[in-house]
């Protein structure tokens, strides 16, 4: 079983409005210690009042180990984590956080790096950009909004970014007047990789457009499941072998893998649990996966399932647990 991770309380230094509806917030430790520095790309886990347990990018400079940085759209139709934040946590409020874990790693291989960022999207890529300009990388930032007064992050990105590689695109609500991004991403040029985050409309068009891109060279990241979860699908019951401790469970037609799990009194540790994030990632030994995440490459799922969402095909499932 692997090592459930150690959270750690932090203080909410800052909110500032960054713009309409977007609100960051800085996290820092009570006690002034320094944080951890964390990979480009990477989020935390936030224990959010009312229980909620909800996944931030960070957004901050990876370097900085002043303090942490997310940035949160309040979105009323969701399933409440952004209410809670935007509506319930102050200045000086502690929360309960994880610590740095990466699903969303950039390429140590690029010659040249395109970010895409669609609204809040931009919060992984902001991390990216500070990595990239720390490294003298080449790369391009564009960021795709409804208009300016929606670019969250503008003045730091501006004072971060050179202006040639900083490119905005905005839409005024309507994509078709916005960004071209299947002629932006249509001729790709060897070592250049291309990263990218928003909503669901924005990833299935960067998905289309980067479809006859190599493989390991599209990187990108879900920050909501999109609309039709395949975890809605019915589910048939199967038997799940633990390798190591040697015993076998059941999971049920309406149980995820990891509750059946947490009913025998042990934990695999879990964070978005919607198949976005790769905290429960695990290795299966034996069996067909069912794959239901949004993360997971096709070389890691050879070999690796998200125990929160994927199931068997099968009858049964070995896992390295
Ligand atoms: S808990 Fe996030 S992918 Fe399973």
């Amino acid at each position: 079983m692997s090592t459930v991770p150690v959270n750690k309380q932090l203080m909410v230094q800052a909110i500032r409005r960054q713009a309409k509806g977007i609100c960051s917030y800085e996290l820092v430790d009570p006690d002034g210690h320094a944080l951890e520095p964390f990979e480009a790309g990477a989020h935390i886990d936030m224990h959010l009042p009312g229980g909620i347990v909800r996944s931030y990018s960070l957004a901050g400079d990876p370097k900085d180990q002043t303090h942490w940085l997310i940035g949160v759209l309040r979105e009323p139709a969701s399933r409440g984590g952004s209410l809670a934040l935007h509506d319930k946590v102050r200045v000086g409020d502690v929360i309960e956080v994880s610590p740095a874990r990466n699903a969303f790693s950039m390429s140590s291989n690029a010659t040249h790096s395109i970010l895409l960022a669609g609204g809040i999207g931009i919060t992984p890529l902001k991390s990216m950009a500070h990595e990239l300009v720390a490294t003298g990388a080449s790369f391009e930032l564009h960021y795709c909004a409804r208009g300016p007064g929606n670019v969250a992050f503008a003045n730091e990105l501006k004072a971060l970014v050179p202006p040639e590689r900083l490119h905005f695109h905005f839409d005024d609500g309507e994509p078709s007047k916005g960004l071209d991004i299947a002629a932006l991403l249509n001729d790709p040029s060897p070592g250049t990789h291309l990263y990218y985050c928003g909503p669901s409309g924005f990833m299935n068009a960067c998905a289309e457009a980067s479809s006859l891109w190599a493989n390991d060279t599209v990187h990108f990241e879900h920050f909501k499941a999109p609309e039709s979860q395949p975890s809605d699908l019915p589910e048939g019951s199967f038997e799940v072998h633990l390798v190591k401790s040697g015993e076998v469970i059941h999971v049920g037609p309406d149980q995820t893998i990891v509750r059946a799990i947490e009913l025998t009194g042990r934990r695999v540790p879990t964070s978005c649990l919607s198949g976005l994030c790769g905290a429960c990632k695990v290795t299966y030994l034996d069996g067909e996966v069912d794959h239901r995440d949004y993360i997971l490459n096709d070389d890691e799922k050879t070999h690796c399932l998200t125990v929160c969402v994927s199931r068997a095909k099968g009858k049964t499932l070995s896992l390295d647990l």
